[in-house]
């Protein structure tokens, strides 16, 4: 969208080219293939409209990559705006590889500065409603469009698989550089994970090639070399996967980047993320940069959570048997108990005092 200052330019430049295409066919016609490539050309191939959903057939997934839809709830916004809400006192955020913005719209709603950039020009343009005008275009593996320290924290939710292993390096150094506080990332990941549930090789690597994987055991770190990466129906990696890795190797390479990665709020979490249907969608990471401190204990209290959770959807939702058994392997009882109790229910429209 155009900046408020250039709009009157823009408008200008607009009424003319309408009315040479509707004076000029042939220049119309002209200007019909440019406007196309210069779409493709800002486009990115693997982000456009089909992997979010567009003109898509719901019934042609069959294995293919991409949302069969993109919203507010299949992205998952509002457990990650939940999150961040409840065990860290920030107020400016940014979500890296923020797609349509829902999650920037779910923080705006919980009155956080939220701001969110994407590789995806299709994805930018087309902004979920709360994140009008607070997404634009930006790609970690270069350089994001914002100051050294801008953020208080930033969110990096399914995306640092995106970018392949030998890039993964410098994209966390451009994490560090833009955060002054915390990242919170999901990177599906391999392994055992000392803060929750640990990570599973299927439907990461290729089929015929899981066993070979499990057997190297839990010391293996990866990341898996790009021929045996799991592949959608086209043969490309799926869902544009590019560096599957175990935790270890994941923390490692954020502690390379001037991280520290905080078990106890992650611990804290995972019982929460079992109980709102996450544990297997969501291989959770925080970190926090030297100086920021420990985040939590639960900065919340009982009434306000009562009520976000039933304004944000979450109140009805409900663990999965495995989730808790996983949650009281890796966590404990108390932990467990947790993940299965039923929330406090709050009438959606009681604000907190
Ligand atoms: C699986 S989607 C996740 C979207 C959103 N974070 C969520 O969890 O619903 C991956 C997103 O990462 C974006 N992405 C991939 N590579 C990127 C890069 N180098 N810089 C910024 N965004 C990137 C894609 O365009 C896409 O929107």
């Amino acid at each position: 969208m155009a900046s408020r200052a250039v709009w009157p330019v823009a408008s200008a430049v607009r009424n003319g080219l309408k009315s040479v295409a509707r004076n000029r066919p042939r220049l119309r016609r002209i200007m019909a293939v440019a406007a196309r490539e210069l779409t493709r050309a800002l486009d990115d191939d693997v982000y456009g409209a089909a992997y979010f959903g567009s003109g898509r057939d719901p019934l042609d997934r069959m294995g293919l990559s991409g949302y069969e839809r993109y919203d507010r709830d299949t992205s998952n916004a509002n457990v990650a705006a939940y999150l961040v809400w409840r065990w860290f006192g920030v107020t400016r955020t940014l979500d890296v590889g923020c797609a349509t913005g829902f999650v920037v719209e779910a923080l705006r709603e919980l009155d956080m500065d939220a701001r969110g950039v994407d590789v995806s020009q299709y994805a930018v343009d087309h902004p979920a409603q709360g994140a009008r005008g607070h997404t634009s275009y930006g790609d970690l593996s270069r350089r994001l469009p914002f100051p050294d320290g801008n953020f208080d924290l930033v969110t990096a939710l399914e995306t640092l698989e995106h970018i392949p292993p030998d890039a993964i390096p410098a994209a966390l150094a451009e994490l560090r550089r833009v955060t002054r506080g915390y990242v919170i990332a999901t990177i599906p990941s391999f392994g055992p994970n000392g803060n929750g549930p640990g990570g599973w090789f299927t439907v990461k690597v290729r089929n015929g090639r899981v066993p070979h994987y499990e057997a190297l055991g839990p010391d293996y770190e990866g990341p898996i070399p790009y021929e045996d990466l799991y592949r959608d129906a086209r043969g490309e990696p799926i869902e544009g996967h590019l560096t599957i890795a175990s935790f270890g190797w994941w923390t490692r390479r954020f502690a390379e980047a001037g991280f520290t990665r905080c078990d106890g709020v992650e611990q804290a979490m995972h019982p929460h993320l079992a109980r709102f249907g996450m544990t297997k969608y969501w291989n959770l990471y925080v970190f926090r940069v030297p100086g920021a401190p420990e985040p939590g204990p639960d900065l919340c209290t009982p009434h306000e959570i009562a009520h976000w959770e039933a304004n944000l959807g979450l109140d009805t939702r409900r663990a999965a048997d495995d989730d808790v058994a996983a949650v009281a392997a890796t966590l404990g009882d108390e932990a467990a108990a947790v993940a299965a109790a039923t929330p406090t229910k709050a009438p959606r429209a009681d604000h907190p005092s």
